[in-house]
């Protein structure tokens, strides 16, 4: 079979071949979008990743030009129309887990860095300045962390937490027993809010979690807060963490992904004069951390990735969506 991988990066290829049965794979820099919709004309099945468009016009072009099958390089699908994509019987396949360790390793990280400022630190011993004013962090043992989300990553993140002797509270519709067992309890949001030193989001986008760290949450949170975000960006209201950030209520911010990331993440703009105001705003904070959206980004979660992509695409390619794991389809049934 035939695919077109958009926003397809040289780190991503090694590992795309070496899961290639004997697929004839298109590399297409481009993100998807109606603009470049058109550069998959005759090509049954589309791949993508977390920056592409598919909303409903552009799944509307892909179908008028053959594609019947959407392999997400992701675990989110907050990128594209599941409905309009049922409506025209594109097949949407995802690659559910590939390695909750590196997200929420990546989390950790981000709290560690916040915490113990190892990025200003490692830049003052560079210009050999080894005063220590300003470094003092918190132990995290002691500390109480909440972690919105308890699902593969946020388990594991969890059980990160709970190694370093945190008191950790959790919040999710749905209780994960393995959670539990680590001895994380289960409260009410405003307790997890109003409890916690460190919140750590882990849930996905969904109209539900559409900003649902807005001004009213921050608000509801302890003075001085660490808020890590790994999960996705408009899961926080972004014009309202900036607010708190300038009262002082925040006190430092971790994220892995922003809002409006589709036209800044996964491309060298060095030399660019960037547009967004409300995202510089946040790069001018000196207890704001940002990375672009790399918390997946390990070899064992790529070769996981490149290998469930390539299975989908086989197991559509020999029995359409039955062929494709259940655990591994996107349907309206997962839009809550
Ligand atoms: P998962 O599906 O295993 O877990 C998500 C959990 O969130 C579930 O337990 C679900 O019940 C819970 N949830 C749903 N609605 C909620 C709500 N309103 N409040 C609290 N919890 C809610 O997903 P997984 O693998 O743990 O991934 C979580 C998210 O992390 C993904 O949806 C994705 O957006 C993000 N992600 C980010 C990556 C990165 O590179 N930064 C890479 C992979 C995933």
């Amino acid at each position: 079979m035939k695919i077109a991988f958009y926003s397809s990066k040289p780190y991503e290829k090694s590992f795309l071949e070496a899961a290639n049965a004997a697929h004839e794979l298109v590399y297409l820099d481009a993100r998807l979008s109606g603009a470049t919709a058109e550069l998959a004309r005759g090509i049954s099945a589309v791949s993508i990743f977390v920056g592409d468009d598919a909303s409903a016009p552009v799944l509307r072009t892909l179908y008028a030009n053959g594609t019947r099958l959407l392999a997400l390089r992701s675990a989110g699908f907050n990128h594209v129309d599941v409905a309009e994509a049922a409506r025209l019987g594109i097949t949407i396949a995802r690659v559910p887990a590939y390695s909750p360790y590196a997200v929420a390793e990546h989390a950790v990280g981000l709290m560690l860095t916040l915490n113990r400022k190892f990025h200003r630190a490692y830049a003052r011993v560079r210009e050999q300045n080894f005063a220590l004013d300003g470094l003092m962090g918190f132990d995290m043992h002691g500390k109480t962390a909440g972690v919105i989300g308890t699902g593969k990553i946020g388990e594991s993140v969890c059980a990160i937490l709970r190694g370093f002797g945190c008191r950790v509270l959790a919040f999710d519709p749905e209780k994960n027993p393995a959670c539990e067992a680590l001895g994380v309890q289960y409260v009410p949001l405003v307790e997890l809010y109003a409890m916690s030193d460190i919140v750590t989001l882990h849930c996905p986008l969904t109209p539900a979690t559409r900003h649902l760290i807005n001004a009213a949450a921050l608000t509801a949170m302890k003075p001085g807060v660490m808020l890590i975000n790994t999960s996705r960006g408009a899961v926080i209201d972004t014009r309202a963490l900036i607010a708190a950030l300038k009262h002082g209520h925040v006190g430092s911010v971790g994220l892995d992904v922003y809002e409006e990331e589709g036209d800044l993440f996964f491309k060298d703009l060095s030399a660019e004069v960037i547009q967004d105001d409300v995202f510089v705003r946040l790069l001018t904070f000196p207890n704001v951390l940002i990375t672009a959206h790399q918390g997946f980004f390990t070899r064992e979660a790529c070769e996981a990735i490149a290998q469930t992509t390539m299975d989908n695409v086989t197991g559509f390619e020999r029995s359409g969506a039955a062929g494709v794991p259940e655990t591994n389809l996107v349907s309206t049934k997962l839009l809550k």
